[in-house]
């Protein structure tokens, strides 16, 4: 098993693929998938689902687990130098998607080996498109949560700091809500000798700018986490001309939507005051890319336990802090409780996820694969 999960995720990341391009890599999984007597289809373009049923008579025949696995790639060229590199110029696997995907093709093969043990049904789902946000909610459109609607679903994710063989776990909020914010001020263009004849949209996006900053330092309570930043600015045509308009984006970060809602509302209250006091106009867009991810504490315990089974206990890790990134595994929470894990698959010298020289130790693939495996039989057995 060990072999085949490390030989089809070098395959995928020998050739990645962006976010709803993953056309070879959903037919290899498809392949793969079938040899093993699997039955798969396609609810998207490039998303895989596959269903192992039971053959066991009796109870629990009704019971049904989703795993999920994402399975895009990053627009990052490859700087690591392995003989599995990535042959496509400027596009690489950075995020361990490619071992995701290895780790619940791997759990969907032991699982229908051992079709007879069990009652239910998994549904095993390989996502496309996470890293560019909304390809969870495309799957989901799609009909991936229904025929059959899965009970709970646990999503798995390599993590590249956490010793390889371990399983990490966490309680409550994990990952944060993703929101776009554009705002446009819309000052009058002057000679730059003048400023008094126009309205300067550069002198009024720079105290935009730090006063956005406060929101969190000031408004926020301190022990909410949340995050304000402010990552691209546009405007000015000329040394001495005013600007007569500033286009201002940024992302909000933060592990609740009250938070979120909060921060909008205190963000459009700044604004609207700046730009007021020197009588320029503007506009404010506030998007949400996606929802803070909170683990179900049943699904999580469910986890905890088969984790045990499968590593042994001292190799669940608690994870203490969230982070502020985001995962839109978390839509698929909004209808099915569920939790997300991390496999521990730590190189001698670790990169950080989205780094040109990510690389996990593939030793984690079979051990992932079979935490999912127990994951599912627990649940199918009610244990
Ligand atoms: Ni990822």
């Amino acid at each position: 098993m060990e072999l085949k999960l490390i030989e089809l995720r070098r395959d995928i990341h020998r050739h990645p693929e962006l976010g709803n391009k993953e056309f070879r890599t959903t037919s290899v999984i498809e392949k793969f998938l079938s040899q093993a007597g699997i039955v798969t289809r396609r609810p998207s373009k490039t998303g895989v689902v596959a269903l192992i049923s039971g053959t066991k008579e009796g109870a629990g025949s009704s019971r049904v687990m989703a795993l999920r696995a994402d399975i895009d790639a990053l627009p990052i060229a490859e700087k690591t130098n392995k003989p599995y590199s990535s042959r496509t110029a400027g596009v690489m696997h950075a995020c361990g998607h490619d071992a995701n995907t290895a780790m619940v093709a791997g759990a969907a093969l032991l699982l229908a080996r051992r079709r007879n043990e069990f009652a239910g049904t998994v549904k095993c789902i390989f996502q496309p498109n996470e890293e560019a946000a909304g390809g969870a909610l495309g799957m989901i459109r799609a009909g991936v949560l229904k025929n059959p609607v899965p009970d709970c679903i646990v999503g798995i994710h390599v993590n590249p700091w956490l010793k390889t063989g371990t399983l990490g776990v966490k309680a409550g909020a994990m990952m944060a809500a993703v929101d776009r914010f554009t705002i446009k001020i819309a000052g009058a263009r002057s000679h730059g000798a003048y400023p008094h004849l126009g309205k300067d949209s550069i002198v009024i996006a720079a105290q935009v700018i730090q006063s956005l900053q406060s929101v969190v330092a000031r408004q926020i309570d301190p022990v909410d986490p949340a995050v304000v930043t402010v990552g691209t600015i546009q405007g000015g045509e000329a040394f001495n001309v005013l600007a007569g308009s500033v286009t201002i984006t940024g992302t909000v970060r933060a592990l609740n939507n009250k938070m979120r809602r909060d921060i909008e509302r205190i963000m459009r209250r700044h604004v609207a005051m700046i730009v007021k006091a020197y009588g320029a106009g503007y506009s404010f867009e506030y998007e949400s890319l996606g929802r803070p991810l909170e683990n179900s504490a049943k699904v999580l315990s469910l986890c905890r336990r088969a984790g045990s089974a499968a590593l042994g206990k001292k190799n669940i890790v608690e994870i203490e802090k969230p982070s502020m990134g985001g995962e839109d595994f978390s839509e698929y929470l909004r209808y099915v409780p569920g939790c997300f894990i991390f496999m521990g698959a730590r190189l001698s010298v670790p990169h950080p996820w989205h780094s040109e020289l990510f690389d996990v130790d593939e030793r984690a693939l079979a051990k992932g694969a079979a935490v999912l495996e127990e994951i599912a039989v627990s649940y199918l057995l009610g244990k």
